[in-house]
């Protein structure tokens, strides 16, 4: 059950950790789920003509509203039925026992909320489309790599940064076809 949506997440290591990585990304349509702030949806604006943004917390999207995105409120990319050239997301990525801050808590192996992210974000993608997420050396993202081919999703280590207790790991997902 999430409980605390009244926790924002301000744009941090991992946020700019993924800025540096969508530098050479472009194309027409890109989709950040897990917003957050917007930030990184503000910086597909750079490359990408129409971005739409999701997030599970309203208060999230209301209180950072812009008027140049698109927002959508839904748990993953769920109430979509558009795909996208690119899909970015920065998830909840560290292992916990419940869903108490839907900012950082990724489930029990970190991991559980990404998959759902990905899985639903799968639906909204062509064979031509790349997703770029983020992972952490904390969770169980061997398993998570493993889970993903499993249900169609080829994955590729592309980037990865170590901060002072974790190491970043940036994955790209395409469809396996
Ligand atoms: C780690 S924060 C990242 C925020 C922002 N993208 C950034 O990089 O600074 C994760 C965000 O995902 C949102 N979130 C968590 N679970 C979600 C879900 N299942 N679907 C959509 N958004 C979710 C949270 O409300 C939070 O804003």
């Amino acid at each position: 059950m999430h409980k605390k949506l009244t926790n924002f997440y301000r744009p941090s290591d991992d946020t700019f950790f993924l800025e540096d990585n969508l530098k050479h990304e472009n194309g027409y349509s890109a989709l950040d789920i897990g917003t957050g702030s917007g930030y990184l949806a503000q910086v597909l604006l750079n490359n990408f003509e129409f971005v739409v943004a999701t997030d599970i917390n309203f208060y999230n999207l209301k209180s950072h509203y812009s008027k140049s995105l698109h927002y959508i409120c839904c748990e993953n990319a769920d109430a979509l039925s558009y795909k996208f050239d690119l899909v970015v997301c920065n998830p909840p990525y560290l292992p916990s026992f419940t869903l108490e801050d839907i900012t950082i808590d990724g489930g029990k192996d970190g991991i559980e909320v990404t998959f759902n992210i990905i899985n639903s974000a799968k639906n909204h993608i062509t064979k031509s489309s790349n997703i770029l997420f983020l992972a952490s050396s904390l969770s169980n993202y061997n398993k998570l790599l493993y889970d993903l081919n499993i249900i169609g999703l080829k994955t590729t280590i592309v980037a990865t940064k170590k901060l002072f207790f974790e190491e970043l790991i940036l994955i790209r997902a395409k469809l396996n076809v």
